[in-house]
């Protein structure tokens, strides 16, 4: 039978991989960071030496990465090619370039397969899958599609408390780059600021993670 697939899209800092990883494994369903695949990508890449604006050479490049992506939600390890990189590629150094290697269609295209390969053949009853273009263009026929959001302010906030351990002047400056600037240039590929027909919508921008999970669980609970 086929799997039960939900999807998640939202813009940095909109707590939608915490979410996504909460509501999973709560569920006992698998988890796919499709972000991760990206940020694996532009690892790989630096790695190999490749020149992140050279389409062709990015898209091989993603043609041929040992890539193996975990999908247990309590512990969703990035390897490629026997190295684990799961903790580098949160590193900022793929942070700041990651948008230019998601910037390549053809690129894209490679992942994107490699993502609704993963949705099928999960190894549990179902999966939640999160990013940017999942409720529109990698699953557009999931049992449940969502758009988490919230303010720049909350999503500014939410980051700097994540990278620099606090929300004062500094470390909202240091982050801006991170949220702001790689949202504009990600919603270049894909459109996750508004949701689209039949993709429901919620703002988190004033509610705590228990909130927003019992919220999620309820829109499962009714798909389902
Ligand atoms: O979700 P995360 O911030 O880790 O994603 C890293 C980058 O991967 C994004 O900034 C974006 O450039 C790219 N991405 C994408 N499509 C997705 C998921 C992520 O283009 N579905």
């Amino acid at each position: 039978t086929a799997p039960f697939v939900v999807v998640i899209d939202g813009p940095s800092g909109s707590g939608k991989s915490s979410v996504s990883r909460a509501v999973a494994d709560r569920l006992g369903l698998a988890y796919l960071d499709t972000g991760a695949m990206y940020r694996a990508l532009t690892w790989w890449c630096l790695d190999q030496g490749v020149d992140l604006e050279d389409t062709d050479a990015v898209t091989a490049a993603a043609e041929s990465m040992p890539l193996r992506m975990g999908t247990d939600p309590t512990d969703p390890r990035v390897d490629v090619g026997g190295t684990d990189v799961t903790a580098a590629i949160r590193e900022t150094g793929i942070s700041s370039v990651v948008s230019a290697v998601a910037r390549h269609l053809p690129t894209r295209a490679v992942l994107i397969a490699a993502q609704r390969e993963c949705i099928e053949r999960c190894s549990r009853p179902g999966i939640v899958a999160e990013g940017r273009d999942l409720t529109t263009v990698v699953a557009p026929d999931a049992d449940v599609r969502l758009l988490i959001t919230a303010s720049e302010d909350a999503r500014l906030a939410r980051r700097a408390r994540e990278l620099h351990g606090g929300d004062g002047e500094d470390a909202i400056a240091a982050t801006r780059d991170q949220v702001v600037r790689r949202d504009r240039d990600d919603s270049a590929v894909a459109s996750f600021l508004e949701p689209t027909d039949g993709v429901r919508l919620l703002d988190t921008s004033e509610l705590d993670f228990e909130t927003t999970i019992a919220a999620v669980l309820e829109l499962v609970e009714r798909a389902r």
